[in-house]
């Protein structure tokens, strides 16, 4: 049994040029081939020209946000058109990271998936709950909450959701294997036709057991993603379940 998987990494504010360069010497020695499998990465802005240069094979890069406006005076911010330069055709939008240090909210994601979707970008959309709410059992409606306002006006079958508890991001730890299943099984009651990711905390270690749950489409991993024969082995573990 199989189905497509997408096996994404996000670098965040991770790794200059030269490291780049390096990862990319390594990881690039054992690729697979294998169209059950998306992979990818999402490095700085500043080395989205490098590492589109130095991909291979089936690898493809990801822009970690984009501005929800088409062009203007928006100090600090990248354009769609400008992603475009570089063959972006895929951008993460409202990490948690971006929530909580830069202030983007449901609204402003709302704007950047259809500013996404006018210039052919496939938004990767990041929600997920708080510690507290997740304590509290308010989970499904929190995260029900945000897919309302994020795919307001928006056909969501051309977008990804990663589901990301705030609580298990770079912490080590995750919820259940049942509590994913059940959170991303619920979640496609909204967006049927959306693929739908796990991030948080996965590792070369959890991410066979995650990403083979029924009703997550894939991984969208941080630490782990930085270190070239960490996210070989997650590719190679996938690769082998795919062709079961
Ligand atoms: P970690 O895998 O480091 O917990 O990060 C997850 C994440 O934020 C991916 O976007």
């Amino acid at each position: 049994m199989s189905s497509k998987k997408y096996i994404l990494g996000n670098w965040k504010m991770n790794k200059n040029l030269a490291e780049i360069t390096k990862f990319f010497a390594s990881f690039n020695k054992h690729l697979i081939t294998n169209n059950k499998i998306k992979y990818g990465f999402a490095p700085t802005y500043l080395g989205l020209g490098l590492a589109s240069n130095l991909k291979k094979g089936q690898t493809f890069i990801i822009a970690q946000d984009v501005c929800e406006q088409e062009e203007g005076s928006y100090t600090g911010q990248i354009s769609c058109k400008q992603l475009k330069d570089y063959k972006i055709n895929y951008a993460i939008v409202g990490h948690s990271e971006t929530r909580k240090f830069l202030g983007c909210t449901d609204q402003m994601v709302n704007k950047k998936v259809k500013v996404c979707l006018a210039n052919k970008i496939t938004p990767i959309v990041c929600i997920g709950e708080s510690l507290q709410q997740y304590n509290k059992h308010q989970t499904k409606d929190v995260l029900a909450k945000q897919l309302k306002t994020i795919f307001n006006g928006v056909d969501d079958s051309k977008c990804i959701v990663a589901y990301e508890p705030l609580w298990a991001i770079g912490t080590g730890k995750t919820p259940t294997l049942k509590e994913i299943t059940t959170i991303c099984t619920h979640l496609k009651k909204f967006v049927q036709h959306t693929p739908i990711l796990y991030g948080g905390s996965v590792n070369e270690n959890n991410a066979i057991d995650i990403v083979t749950l029924k009703n997550v489409d894939g991984l969208l991993i941080g630490g782990a993603s930085l270190c070239p024969d960490k996210f070989n082995k997650i590719l190679k573990e996938v690769n082998k379940w795919t062709r079961k």
